[in-house]
């Protein structure tokens, strides 16, 4: 009997040692130490041997199934060890090597400056109760002109040089397009702005561009008047500049109000002095606006006796220009990045 045990002992122990992989282990592991295992078919016959054999042959079972249990995890800790290393042999990492986040200096982006000041804008709005809407850069002459108090033929349409596509539609060239949307879709008293992207027909130069961007705002109620406007605006540039700016209302002719200004600001950037960018003047042309027009009204179907209303049209790349001391408007589209940096 214990040769027997000795045999089963020396045969477990070299297969465990050579078991070339993990699966094999288990199955020597069934094969000596499972239920119906070789040794387990020892210790199941103790019965049959006499009282002092059996504590015997007992004793020395249970010390060979310690002993092969013992081997077995060493074993399947070796293979499992050298699995590891095959792997990594494949999958290796060079932690020296440089990467985004180590060697090189990583660079966050951005908002563009005209979307800053846009969503100023529309907070500084929103606080005060309007709505943000939006409208297609692609309008029909129905809602960048005619609905305007613009009728075909009408001379003020050449106050705005037009991109026309092809089959009659326009890119739009201000952001009024918005309030005539607007007004279809709200019901008076409402306030709403619309910022978005505009197109003019038009040579570059340090202050004109083909393609900028305008805040159209329009609020119509019972009564309104001038001086709800020049209320707006002022707490608008307020906010914007940070500190009370002076400005000065001239008449300015635009089909959809009546009466229009153009509001001017005190320069800024020469503090009235007079410097390039007011040419000498000291004022800077930045918002037009008005009350609306009776026809623009009816034409949102809304009675222009019973209320009455302001609009203006804001040009942010303006504003911009003269919250920074920007003397060029082409830098907004040169996509130069020295320049969208200092923002
Ligand atoms: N839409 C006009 C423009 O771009 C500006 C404007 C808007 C004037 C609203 C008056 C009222 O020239």
């Amino acid at each position: 009997m214990e040769q027997k045990l000795e045999a089963i002992r020396a045969a477990a122990t070299q297969a465990i040692s050579s078991a070339p992989s993990i699966d094999e282990l288990e199955s020597i592991r069934v094969k000596v130490l499972g239920r119906k295992g070789e040794l387990t078919a020892i210790l199941r016959t103790l019965g049959e041997l006499s009282p002092e054999e059996r504590s015997r042959v007992g004793q020395k079972s249970n010390q060979i199934k310690a002993e092969l249990e013992a081997v077995l995890e060493s074993r399947k800790a070796d293979l499992l060890d050298s699995r590891i290393n095959e792997t990594l042999k494949e999958e290796w990492l060079d932690v020296t090597l440089a990467s985004a986040g180590a060697s090189r200096a990583f660079e966050p982006g951005r908002l563009h400056p005209l979307s800053q000041i846009q969503y100023e804008i529309e907070n500084i709005f929103t606080s005060m109760g309007f709505t943000v809407l939006d409208g297609p850069e692609v309008e029909t002459d129905y809602y960048n002109f005619e609905a305007l108090n613009i009728p075909a033929h009408h001379p003020a349409r050449d106050m705005q040089d037009t991109f026309w596509t092809e089959d009659g539609n326009l890119l739009r060239t201000h952001t009024s397009a918005i309030q005539v949307r607007g007004m279809e879709r709200l019901k008076p008293p409402f306030r709403v702005i619309g910022p978005g992207r505009v197109f003019r027909y038009e040579a570059t130069d340090a202050s004109h561009e083909n393609t900028f961007y305008q805040v159209e705002g329009m609020m119509v109620d019972r009564d309104i008047s001038v001086a709800d406007l020049i209320y707006f605006m002022k707490v608008l540039l307020k906010e914007i500049f940070g500190r009370e700016v002076a400005i000065r209302l001239r008449p300015g002719y635009f089909p959809f109000v009546e009466p229009g200004f153009e509001l001017d600001i005190h320069c800024l950037i020469c503090d009235g002095k007079g410097c390039s960018v007011c040419k000498q003047s000291g004022w800077v042309e930045l918002l037009p606006c008005g009350l609306v027009h009776p026809n623009v009204l009816r034409y949102g179907k809304i009675d222009p006796d019973k209320w009455s209303g302001f609009a203006f049209g804001l040009g942010m790349n303006r504003l911009i220009m003269m919250r920074y001391g920007i003397n060029d408007i082409r830098h907004f589209q040169s996509g130069d990045i020295r320049f969208l940096r200092q923002f």
